[in-house]
């Protein structure tokens, strides 16, 4: 597995292949984003990025679920419904800094340890999406 992991980056394997299960990572992603906001909704460390977000978040599960899985390198399921993504510009709208950034991936590190993807393949993961999670901070 390790082997494996060492390959992501060299576009021999994605994430979303490493992932798993009989349809790639699609299964897995889906859990983790439900897993994902699942805490969000609940964790009293995630109030205030909870706040941003809308009461029902059966949209934001979906275009996150529908992200990651273009993101990883699986179906690009949200440029083909939406277009470029223009992530940094979309969430513009919301006061992002380090607080916001690091609530974001609280919930995120959370999620994957509900889901136990193997040690190694997380911390990679979770690096990779520190990177994207940083570029949306807006604020000091
Ligand atoms: C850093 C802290 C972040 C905060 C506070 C945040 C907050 C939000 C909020 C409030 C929305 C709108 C949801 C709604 O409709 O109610 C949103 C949408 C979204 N976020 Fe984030 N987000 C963060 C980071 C990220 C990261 C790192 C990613 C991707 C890896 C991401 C991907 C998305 C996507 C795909 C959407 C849907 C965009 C659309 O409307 O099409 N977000 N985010």
């Amino acid at each position: 597995m390790i082997d494996k992991i060492e390959e992501v980056g060299s576009s021999k394997a994605t994430f979303f292949a490493l992932l798993g299960g009989e349809n790639g990572g699609v299964e897995t992603i889906r859990a983790l984003v439900e897993n994902f906001y699942d805490v969000m909704d609940s964790d009293p460390k995630a109030a205030p990025i909870r706040a941003y977000h809308s009461k029902d978040l059966t949209e934001a599960r979906e275009k996150l679920f529908m992200f990651l899985t273009g993101w990883t390198g699986g179906p690009q399921l949200y440029v083909e419904r939406y277009g470029h993504p223009r992530l940094r510009a979309r969430h513009l709208p919301f006061a992002i800094g380090e607080s916001e950034r690091d609530q974001w991936m609280y919930c995120m590190i959370q999620a994957m340890h509900r889901l136990n993807i193997e040690e190694a393949l997380m911390q990679k993961l979770a690096v990779q999406l520190y990177g994207v999670a940083d570029f949306m901070r807006n604020r000091e």
